[in-house]
């Protein structure tokens, strides 16, 4: 009887333990850019420049309000690609480039169009600029 219950303990022990550790291994498939530590600062602090001129650019649209607009965006244009530093554009491959320039851009085309587009194309646009941000972040990480 007692082997019963110390086979039955065991048993549920190890059924237990293997529930646990059947977490589905999850794989990162994102091709690395391989930044070093400070690179990554810098990188990841535009980047979040970036999602603060999304933020900036909806409230904008949201309230009419077209200088919001043309400030948050301009964060993020010609004025962000002049500032990410060499070592940085050197070691991101020509398929990333075709991501992130036309993306600054977009932010600079949305600068002149806040002036007087309707509103609902200025969303569109921002959309589009969104869809750059989702395509990049699903093929590449900063290490
Ligand atoms: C050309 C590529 C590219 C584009 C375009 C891009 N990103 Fe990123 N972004 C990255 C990479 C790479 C990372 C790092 C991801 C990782 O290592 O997990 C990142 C990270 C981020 C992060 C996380 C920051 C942190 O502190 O961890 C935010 C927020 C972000 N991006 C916002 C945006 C927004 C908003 C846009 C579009 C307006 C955008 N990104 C466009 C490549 C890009």
């Amino acid at each position: 009887m007692k082997y019963l219950i110390s086979l039955a303990i065991s048993l549920f022990l190890l059924i237990s333990a293997s529930a646990f550790s059947n977490e589905p291994e999850a794989e990162d498939t994102r091709i690395s850019l391989d930044l070093t530590k400070s690179e990554k600062v810098l990188f990841l602090t535009e980047m979040r420049q970036m999602l603060v001129s999304i933020q900036g650019i909806l409230q904008g649209i949201g309230e009419d309000d077209r200088a919001l607009i043309i400030k948050s965006a301009q964060y993020s244009g010609n004025r962000m690609a002049r500032a990410t530093p060499e070592s940085i554009k050197k070691k991101t491959p020509s398929e990333f480039k075709e991501l992130g320039g036309p993306t600054h851009m977009m932010f600079e085309e949305l600068v002149i169009r806040a002036e007087d587009d309707d509103l609902e194309s200025l969303t569109l646009l921002t959309s589009e600029i969104l869809k750059n941000c989702v395509a990049c972040h699903s093929q590449f990480k900063a290490d």
